[in-house]
């Protein structure tokens, strides 16, 4: 008798503790679950028909060039490329950028807004630090998109979209002033998707189609963490009367190797918990408010782990395996010129700076 009062008081006792721990962790546990499967019930998205990518240092890029890409020399020689940015906070991953480009590129087109995808207030940063990018002044179209609070009904995908609609707005009132002639290369990207100048050099000279997409090597919280080629939003599309500003998949084919992904590489910790209050996967965070903790997260960025602490997105479980515990990378090679050239300002970017500040910028 005795022992079953026990027995019944201890499976009690267990219940109330499995039910207090799922319901301070569901979200997480469901994400867990949803995770691990993920190579069960989801396939890779993202375009198949890979471009094999051919360059070395010095390569001048000729019609010979673009034939070992399968493409043709452009005969028109009225091409103008213009970089269509949407910007958010990441100015020393736009200025690499820009400088990066500079060269290959016409004209540059930078959209930020005053509120992050889910409508909470942000700092205009580009436009509070435009004397930075003086130098670059007369190429930049800069436009500031008003976002709102969330209204019901309306989610952080819809704040994304209205600001692609508001580039390609701002597109189609520029493609009127060129030359009637003029083919225009429209590079799509989010700031921290940073192609490289040779392969926007071989885009230029080469007759790639209508459109294509730029298969990027994906960096975690700097140049130190390589999670794989796995980027490939990126794109690059000859712009015609209904082309629009997109970040979804436009075409089956991909340039490999194409340039740099480098997600939430950011110089201060305030940018990394204003980028989770504010990202389009906001519901990651879930009330969990310890994972905006700054220590934890400079934690979790000098060990190269998830930064919503949960198993990363991933398509076969050798991916997934492979990314659970990623290896710091000790090469600086193969990076944007920029960068090096300024390694010691930008040294949270590179291999043994994971040391984050701990002020929120430019205050
Ligand atoms: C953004 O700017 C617009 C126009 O100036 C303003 O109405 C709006 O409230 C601002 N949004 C936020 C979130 O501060």
């Amino acid at each position: 008798m005795r022992s079953r009062l026990f027995f019944f008081a201890f499976a009690l006792l267990f219940t109330f503790v499995l039910v207090y721990l799922v319901s301070q962790n569901h979200y997480q546990i469901k994400n867990a679950l949803s995770s691990a499967t993920r190579p069960i019930w989801d396939k890779a998205e993202g375009p198949k028909n890979l471009v094999k990518h051919y360059y070395s240092e010095g390569l001048d890029i000729n019609d010979q060039v673009c034939q070992l890409h399968g493409w043709r020399e452009r005969k028109s020689g009225k091409v103008k490329v213009l970089d269509a940015i949407l910007f958010s906070t990441e100015l020393d991953l736009l200025e690499i950028r820009l400088n990066e480009l500079n060269p290959v590129v016409d004209r540059f087109y930078i959209i930020e807004s005053n509120a992050t995808f889910t409508g909470l207030p942000k700092e205009t940063s580009f436009a509070l630090h435009r004397e930075r990018f003086a130098k670059f002044d007369k190429k930049i179209s800069y436009r500031l998109v008003p976002g709102y609070p969330l209204e019901a009904g309306h989610g952080p995908f819809e704040q994304e979209a209205g600001m692609r609609d508001q580039m390609t707005t701002l597109l189609r009132s520029h493609m009127t002033e060129f030359h009637p002639e003029t083919e225009s290369v429209v590079i799509m990207s989010d700031v921290d998707e940073i192609p490289a100048a040779h392969t926007i050099e071989l885009l230029r000279t080469c007759d790639f189609g209508q459109s294509i997409h730029l298969q990027l090597r994906n960096y975690l919280y700097s140049f130190e963490w390589l999670v794989g080629l796995t980027s490939w939003r990126a794109s690059a599309h000859v712009w015609g009367p209904d082309s629009f500003y997109r970040h979804a998949q436009s075409s089956e084919t991909v340039l490999s190797d194409a340039g740099w992904h480098c997600s939430y590489c950011f110089r201060t910790l305030p940018e990394y918990i204003t980028k989770m209050q504010g990202f389009s996967h906001a519901d990651r965070i879930a009330g969990r408010i310890d994972l905006l903790e700054p220590k934890r997260i400079q934690d979790t960025i000098c060990k190269g782990k998830d930064i919503f602490g949960m198993l990363p997105e991933a398509y076969n479980y050798l991916d997934l395996f492979s990314q659970m515990s990623l290896e710091p990378l000790t090469t600086a090679v193969g990076l944007p010129l920029f960068l090096i050239e300024n390694a010691e300002r930008f040294k949270f970017l590179l291999p043994g700076g994971c040391q984050r500040e701990s002020i929120p910028p430019h205050s």
